[in-house]
């Protein structure tokens, strides 16, 4: 419409007077703020930014290849994508914590995207060098960060944070987001021509499926769990309630957990001896709290089903009914 058409206009002049002549690097995770924040200032300023598209081989099935379509194929971005997938498990190799999990993974996150910032820093051929670091922080991120919100006590999980990156780097911030609110960010990607799909897509935790596959961390349980939550988020995007919205859209976020147990199965005149995945869905406003959703019994029905039969080496699929609190959302 017409009031973001003119939003647009602004924030890519604000953007083209910011930087000037300069360079940008933002860090492109997939997920809505850094996406939208891509698309806004490549519409400002084209190749002047490139993105880093860290691949730690705990993201989602084909997920990689579809930021790549999007902002390469479609955008005509200067994306690099790192594929730091064999560095990442490797890391993770032998270790079950979830928090000392979660370390290794924030850790080698900002490792690696400080090499290739370090790298697009110093310039090449092409580029003169980047002067900017560009974030998709928005409004509640800053009143976040104001400490606005009462400091807990004990810290469940200690999310990756990579405040501080622009100082340690030398490099100027560049935050075009920060004054929109979580919905306005999404409206403004539409109007960008970012696919509803991923504008509007549930939130996705930094540690990727490092924090869904319970305990030790493996290429096969990752390979297993895409597999799986594919299935699952196919057939939530498929089912839809009596006004046609889907149960994609009607619940907050769903994935699936992989259980590195084995319970016995038979199919055909076999016995299975296999792994087993918890489906997780839940409705929230604010994810503090939460409720496991009430998904129809047709859907669960069709995913375990479509699991079991499709994902060799999956013989049992749950159902995780419990609340937040006294559970959190993710399992880890
Ligand atoms: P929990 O499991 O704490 O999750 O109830 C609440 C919300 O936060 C997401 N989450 C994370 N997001 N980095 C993130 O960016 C993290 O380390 C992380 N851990 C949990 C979770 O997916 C849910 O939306």
């Amino acid at each position: 419409d017409w009031i973001m058409g003119d939003y647009i206009e602004e924030a890519v002049a604000k953007i083209r007077a910011q930087v000037g002549d300069e360079e940008v690097i933002l860090g492109l995770s997939g997920g809505v703020d850094s996406s939208v924040a891509a698309a806004l200032i490549h519409r400002a300023i084209g190749d002047k930014l490139t993105c880093v598209f860290v691949d730690h081989g705990l993201l989602r099935l084909n997920e990689g290849d579809m930021v790549m379509d999007m902002f390469v194929g479609k955008l005509h971005a200067h994306v690099i994508r790192v594929d730091a997938s064999d560095l990442f498990l490797g890391k993770l190799a032998g270790v079950s914590e979830p928090e000392a999990k979660r370390k290794i993974i924030g850790g080698l996150f900002v490792d690696v995207f400080k090499e290739q910032a370090a790298k697009l820093k110093a310039g090449d051929g092409g580029h003169k060098g980047a002067t900017f670091l560009a974030q998709g922080t928005i409004y509640p991120d800053v009143i976040e960060s104001g400490g606005a919100k009462s400091k807990k006590a004990v810290t469940i999980k200690s999310h990756h944070n990579v405040g501080g990156l622009p100082e340690q780097l030398g490099l100027k911030l560049l935050e075009p987001l920060r004054e929109l609110f979580k919905d306005e960010v999404r409206e403004l990607g539409v109007a960008l021509g970012l696919p509803r799909e991923m504008v509007y897509r549930h939130p996705f935790p930094g540690p990727g499926l490092g924090v869904r596959i319970l305990g030790e961390v493996k290429k096969e349980y990752a390979d297993l769990l895409r597999r799986a939550d594919a299935i699952f988020i196919e057939e939530l995007r498929n089912f839809t309630d009596e006004t046609g919205k889907t149960w994609y859209d009607l619940t907050s976020q769903a994935f699936t957990v992989f259980l590195p147990v084995k319970s016995v199965g038979v199919m055909g005149d076999g016995r299975t001896y296999d792994y087993v995945v918890a489906l997780r869905a839940v409705q929230t406003s604010d994810f503090m709290t939460a409720d496991w959703a009430e998904l129809p019994y047709a859907l669960l029905k069709k995913v375990s089903g479509r699991i079991i039969n499709e994902v060799r080496g999956i013989n049992r699929v749950t159902y995780d009914v419990s609340s937040k609190p006294p559970a959190t959302i993710e399992w880890e």
